[in-house]
Formats: C-alpha cells, structure tokens, sequence
C-alpha cells in the first residue's frame, strides 16, 4: 500500500536535521541524477523476507542480531575487514542459536552505514573552528578546511564501496564461506587458544557435539543446503536523505516504494522528533524500519510515532532499539514497554547497550567499558521478563579487527591499551574477542529464558 500524501520528496517539506550544506548545489543535483540512475542494492523482495523473519522475532520466534560498524569509511574498506566482520557475526550467531534455540535474523550495520549525526555543526581545535566531520559519504576526516567542504561525488563513491561489499557478503553468505561446521569450527579454535575462553567451552564443545550428532544422521552441509548458506541482509542509519531518496524505487511487482540502500534502515536518536524529515521518509518505504529510543523518548510521542510509521499494525515492520546506558535502562524502559504492549503494537524490542555507555578515558579516549555494555544487557532482559515482553535482539557496535576501542573483556583492554589499536571513525567498538564473549553472555540469558518458558509451558 502506498501511503497517503507522501512522495520520495516529500520529506522536503518537513524539519530535516542533521543534514549537510553542500556549497555546489549544481554538484548535488548532477551526484543524485547519477545515483537515481543506478540499480538498487538490494530487491524488494528481499527487503520482504526479513520483514517476515523480523515478524517472528515479534512473535518470540526468532532473535535478531544486528551488528558492525560504528561508521564505514573508504579508509578501512578492504575485503578482509568485510571477512572478519562477517565471521564474527556469523559465530554469535551460531552461539545465540544453539542457546535460543530459535533462529537468528542476522543483519549487519554494512555496505551503506556511512553517514553519521553530530551534536555541534563545527568542531573547534585550538583556535581553528571546521565543519564537523559527519561521514566519509558527506566529508573528510582530515581537519582541514578543504577537507571538511561536503562533497556531493563522496555519496557516489559511497554507492561503489556499498555495492562491492554487499557484492562480497552475498557471496559469502551463498558460497560456502557460511557453512555452519566451517563456522563452528573457528570458534573452537579461537577458544583453544584463549585461556580466558575455558567458562565458555562447555558451551562450545556442546555445538560442536550437536554437529556430530547430526552429521552422523547423515545431516550434513552435503545433505542439507541449509547448513551450507546462511540469511544475512544489510542495514544503516537513514540519516543522509538525498542519498536515501536517490535509491528509493517503486516494486514493480506489488507497487510499493521502497529504499533500495539496504533491507533496513533506521531513525537515530537525534531525528526522531514528531515532524521529522526522517520520521516523513520512512514514513513512505516498505521495507522493516528501526527506531532508536532512549531517556529523552516520551511513551504517547513513541505511540504517535508508530502510528505514523506503522499504522497498519504490520508486525516484523517496526524494531524498537533502545539505548539508556546500563543505569538508566531499568528504570528508563518498562513504562515504554507497558505503553507500546498495551495499544497492541506489535515491535521488536532491540538492546543496544552501546551508545549510553560512552565514557572518556583519563587520557582522553572515548570509550565503552565492557562491564557497563554486559549490565545493559542484563537490565534489558530483566526488563523484558518483568514485564513479560520478548528480549527480542542485540545491536551492536563491533569489528571483526583486533582493534582496543572499548575497555575489560576477558582479554582485558586497559585504559593504557586504548592508544595501541584505536581505528574507528567515530564511537568505540567492540573487538572480536568482546563480540564473541558477549555472544556467550547473552547465550546465557537465552538459555535461561529457554528454561523459563520450557517450565511456564510443561
Ligand atoms: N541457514 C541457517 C541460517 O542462516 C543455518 C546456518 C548456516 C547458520 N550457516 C550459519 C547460522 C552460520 C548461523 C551462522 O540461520
Ligand atoms: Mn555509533
């Protein structure tokens, strides 16, 4: 269904923060004729099928984990930082799996996360003021005044480095690289070389039983194409709006528009005010579509937001990502989930435990403390069996690089350690080793509330 009054533009009309002033306007208009001529990066279809998936994530069915990049940039665009992030995903996935007992819907913050939001238009150092750095797809990082001019050909070079990655996961999602034993098996060789894993091995020795099992049922990736091929689909924030409108194509199978950039977008934190441009964009789009709340979120302002965003009532359309900080999330979120559950709207409730967790370390890095990430997620999921909702996923903020970006972890990152690897382009993100410890740790909360329902049913 097409929705009423709206147009790929006609979030022009409404407030649109956060966006860039690019000086060229001739450039804009030549860079979003280029783009509005390009194919779309993913098919509506698609974009379909995980709306479904997340459907039964709502439905307590499956566990969304969505994870990547805090912001990609053309820097670090290499094949083997796409491999590794995609390894890592793929081995929380399959611990998350063995320990739900339910499916993973595995979405990854790639091949489109590129623009970011910013609290101050200009960034001040020492008496020098610039425009702020806001993503590789609108500017540069270098604190340069020549740099820091938006450049509409950027939001074209972002297009390239998005289909060749997304070119890269589909293969490796299809072509073997995804296979389930494959993947079991680099965690258990991880775990034998890290004396910190041995609280996990259980767990680990248990997967890799359960694969025995099977394949000595004659269930094996040779058998079964399934354990051969994993689902994986694409995600970014829908910050950049002339990049999102130039991809925005109408299905020509059932009608409906579509943002063609990636199976899912979401609003952040700073433009999901009602009267948004944003809120007025997705608004219009088929495809699943992410909201961020957090402390500053309001529970009538987050219904008449759904009702905007999802008047039908779809389920698997709307996924609630919160982010209290681990203090805040106890008392900040159950009047939120009270308010959606009982007008009925069918969402999926998402923990990111990363961006209320930002601290400054003594000497001045921006960080995330391990612990403060796991409390997080431990007070989401007491939240949600308080109040008797799905803890329905993860979204994360991760590489699969040896990076020292947050600190603690079991291979513990000191505040000493943060200068060694510290790569990102904008927030702290967790390493391979955290991201995987933190599959364990969740796998532990899944499991528990396995046995929960197991008892609740019997
Ligand atoms: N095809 C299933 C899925 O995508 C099982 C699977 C195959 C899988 N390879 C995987 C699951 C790797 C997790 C990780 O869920
Ligand atoms: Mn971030």
């Amino acid at each position: 269904m097409v929705a009423a009054n709206w147009a790929p533009d006609s979030w022009k009309q409404a407030e649109a923060r956060q966006m860039p002033h690019w000086p060229d306007a001739d450039a804009l208009a030549e860079a979003e004729r280029e783009l509005a001529s390009y194919p779309p990066l993913v098919f509506a279809g698609e974009a379909r099928n995980l709306k479904a998936d997340l459907a039964r994530v709502a439905q307590g069915k499956a566990f969304l984990l969505q994870g990547g990049d805090c912001a990609e940039s053309f820097a670090e665009f290499h094949p083997n930082n796409i491999r590794d992030t995609f390894r890592v995903i793929l081995q929380m996935a399959v611990v998350l799996t063995f320990a739900s007992k339910l499916p993973v819907v595995k979405v990854g913050r790639m091949a489109g996360q590129f623009a970011k939001p910013r609290s101050g238009e200009t960034e001040v150092q020492g008496d020098v003021e610039l425009p702020s750095y806001r993503g590789d797809i609108i500017n540069d990082i270098g604190f340069t005044a020549e740099g820091r001019v938006p450049d509409p050909k950027r939001m074209v070079k972002a297009y390239s480095q998005s289909a060749a990655t997304l070119n890269l996961l589909r293969a490796f999602a299809s072509g073997g690289y995804a296979n389930l034993q494959q993947v079991h098996a680099w965690t258990h060789d991880f775990m034998g070389r890290s004396p910190w894993a041995a609280q996990y091995r259980d767990v680990a020795n248990r997967i890799g039983e359960a694969l025995e099992f099977m394949a000595a049922c004659g269930i094996d990736a040779d058998s079964v194409p399934q354990l051969k091929t994993a689902s994986f689909y694409t995600s970014h924030e829908a910050l950049l709006l002339p990049y999102e409108q130039a991809l925005t194509r109408q299905d020509s199978l059932t009608g409906d528009w579509y943002d063609t950039s990636a199976h899912f977008l979401w609003i952040g934190d700073r433009t999901r005010f009602e009267g948004s441009a944003h809120v007025e964009y997705l608004r219009g789009v088929g495809n699943p579509i992410g909201m961020k709340i957090g402390p500053s979120t309001d529970a009538d302002t987050l219904l008449r937001l759904l009702d905007t965003l999802n008047p039908a009532r779809e389920a698997g359309r709307m996924t609630l990502i919160s982010r209290f900080g681990y203090d805040k999330i106890e008392s900040g979120l159950p009047p939120l989930v009270r308010a959606v559950e009982r007008e009925g709207h069918p969402v999926v409730w998402s923990c990111d435990p990363m961006h209320g967790n930002v601290v400054k370390a003594a000497n001045g890095y921006k960080t995330r403390p391990f612990e403060r990430i796991l409390a997080e997620v431990r007070g989401f999921f007491a939240v949600h069996r308080a109040e008797g909702s799905f803890a329905g996923g993860i979204h994360a903020e991760m590489t699969g690089q040896n990076v020292t970006e947050c600190t603690g972890g079991a291979v513990a990152v000191s505040e000493i350690d943060l200068a060694d690897r510290y790569h990102t382009h904008c927030d702290p993100r967790l390493n391979a080793a955290q991201s995987l410890e933190l599959a364990f740790l969740l796998a532990e909360m899944l499991n528990q509330e396995l046995q929960e329902r197991r008892k609740a049913a019997a």
